[in-house]
C-alpha cells in the first residue's frame, strides 16, 4: 500500500491552515487505498526520540506532503531544521515523491514562489526527492480565521473555499492516478484584489493594524535595538 506522510510545518500545529489543507488531501486519498499518517514538525523537534520517530516515518513513506506557512518570505525555522536533519542524516530518499504546499498571509501567491518554492526545489534536488509539484496558496490566513471562528472544516466553508478545494482535489487526483502535479500559484480572491489600488489600500490598512498592535504591546514602532 502506498504510504503518504503529511509533515505539518506550522508552529500553530493542529489549528493551522497547513494542517487543514494537508488533512483534506489525506481524507480524500485514504479511502482509495493509501496508507496515511501525519506529524506536526513542531512536536517532533522537541526531543531526540521524537526526531528519530520523524526520520523513521520519512524513511517509510513513499510520498511526503509538506505543508507550511510562509514566514518572512521563507520557510519557518522548524521546516528549515527538518530539511537540515534530513540532509545531515544523508537519508536515502530516491523514489520518494515530495509535495510542498505553502500558504501565506498576503493574497499574492508569488510571495511564496519567489523564494520559498525554489528553496524547496533545491532541497529536493540535493537530497534526491522526486519533485511531484507544488502549491502556493495566497491568502491562507483567511481560512485560518474563518475556521477558527466557525469551527468548520475546509469543505464546510462554502463558496469562499471552492478554488482552494479544487486545487487540493487536483493534487489528490494526481496522487490517485500516479501522475505528477504542476507548480501552481493559487489566487483565492477575486481579481480586483490583485490590482495596484487594492494593494495600496491593503498595505495602508495593514500598516494601521501593525501600528495598533505595536502600541497595544507597549513597543516602539521605529525601534532599532541593534543600531547602537
Ligand atoms: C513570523 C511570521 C512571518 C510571516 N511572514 C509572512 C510573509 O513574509 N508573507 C506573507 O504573505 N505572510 C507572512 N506571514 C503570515 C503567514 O504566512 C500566514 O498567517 C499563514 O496563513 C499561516 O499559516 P498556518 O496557519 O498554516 O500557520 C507571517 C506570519 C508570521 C507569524
Amino acid at each position: 500500500m502506498t504510504k503518504v506522510l503529511l509533515l505539518v510545518g506550522s508552529p500553530r500545529g493542529r489549528i493551522s491552515t497547513s494542517t487543514n489543507v494537508g488533512n483534506y488531501i489525506l481524507d480524500t486519498i485514504r479511502p482509495n487505498g493509501f496508507e496515511t499518517s501525519s506529524l506536526i514538525i513542531r512536536n517532533q523537534l522537541s526531543s531526540e526520540d521524537k526526531i528519530s520517530e520523524m526520520v523513521k516515518a520519512i524513511d517509510l513513506a513513499d510520498i511526503i506532503i509538506l505543508t507550511a506557512p510562509l514566514f518572512d518570505d521563507c520557510q519557518p525555522y522548524i521546516v528549515i531544521k527538518t530539511m537540515e536533519i534530513i540532509f545531515e542524516k544523508k537519508m536515502q530518499l530516491e523514489g520518494k515523491k515530495f509535495i510542498p504546499i505553502m500558504n501565506c498571509g498576503f493574497p499574492e501567491p508569488n510571495q511564496i514562489t519567489a523564494v520559498a518554492i525554489p528553496i524547496y526545489r533545491k532541497f529536493a534536488e540535493t537530497v534526491g526527492l522526486d519533485w511531484f509539484g507544488s502549491l502556493a496558496i495566497g491568502g491562507g490566513q483567511m481560512f485560518h480565521n474563518m475556521q477558527k471562528d466557525s469551527g468548520k472544516k475546509l469543505d464546510e466553508l462554502g463558496k469562499v473555499a471552492n478554488l482552494l478545494l479544487e486545487a487540493l482535489n487536483q493534487i489528490s487526483d494526481a496522487l490517485l492516478s500516479n501522475e505528477n502535479y504542476q507548480d501552481i500559484e493559487l489566487k483565492i480572491l477575486p481579481d480586483f484584489w490583485y490590482t495596484r489600488i487594492m494593494k495600496r489600500i491593503v498595505t495602508w490598512m495593514n500598516n494601521i493594524g501593525w501600528k495598533r498592535m505595536v502600541e497595544k504591546k507597549g513597543a516602539q514602532m521605529d525601534a532599532k535595538p541593534y543600531s547602537q
